[in-house]
């Protein structure tokens, strides 16, 4: 099972973000290419990202009719990308038809994930706005069996429910989880945060860690602690 720190690029030029990476020099850190840096640098920068040797994960978070999704997501697969994603509500319809749109001619895909729910919904907004009743724990799970039995490789969760998912939909079932943050450092807007030790023994597979490395005042540092503490948990 591979794990590692992926550092969420929130950048809003290719320009910022290529400087960023200089940093790194040799280092080829697996990068996050989220909507922010997509709308404003287009798939280019995914490509020269590819190029220079990283690892990235692009988090468009896909959900729309299947015939859509299906031929959007044949798209990022040729851009070489080797993480995407989309939301688990979209139903399983549109996670099948997801992973037939990603599968290359040569027959290799990136690994496909789902979204369960954000962590920015809690119970309350989920009943009030979206008429869920369900306890929020429920609602991961289910939506977690739906992208397994899709034929998902994981989700994207918070990693306090990263042992719910692993216990549900296996230990090899993929779980990539944000709000990770060091233990002295600033929440920032995450409500919900573990540290990259926590988050390892919670059974999170991938930490997904942007402003604690992005906006430190040494990031390359910033990035060796944080794959030092998850690593090493
Ligand atoms: O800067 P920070 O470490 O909070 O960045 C977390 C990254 O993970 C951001 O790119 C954010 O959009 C993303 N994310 C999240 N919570 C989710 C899904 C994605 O924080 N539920």
């Amino acid at each position: 099972m591979a794990k590692d720190v992926i550092i969420a690029c929130d950048f809003d030029s290719a320009e910022k973000t290529l400087a960023f990476l200089d940093l790194f020099k040799g280092k080829k850190p697996f990068v996050k290419i989220g909507m922010e840096l997509f709308y404003a640098a287009g798939p280019d920068i995914v490509r020269a990202i590819k190029e220079r040797g990283h690892k990235v994960f692009l988090d468009l978070k896909l959900h729309d009719i299947p015939n859509t999704v299906k031929k959007s997501m044949a798209v990022l697969s040729s851009l070489g990308a080797d993480i995407c994603n989309l939301h688990a509500a979209g139903t399983k319809a549109m996670m099948t038809a997801a992973l037939e749109g990603l599968t290359r001619p040569d027959g290799t895909r990136p690994l496909l994930i789902a979204v369960t729910q954000l962590t920015s919904t809690d119970e309350e907004a989920m009943k009030r706005d979206l008429l869920i009743e369900k306890p929020m724990k429920e609602v991961v799970r289910h939506y977690a069996m739906n992208a397994k039995e899709a034929g998902l490789d994981g989700v994207v969760c918070s990693p306090l429910e990263a042992g719910e998912v692993h216990e549900a939909c296996g230990k090899e079932f993929l779980t990539v989880t944000p709000g990770v943050r060091f233990a002295d450092g600033d929440k920032g807007d995450q409500k919900r945060v573990m540290t990259p030790a926590e988050a390892r023994k919670a059974g999170s597979d991938y930490i997904v860690v942007g402003r604690p490395i992005t906006a430190a005042a040494d990031p390359v540092a910033a990035y060796e602690r944080c794959v030092k503490e998850f690593l090493e948990a």
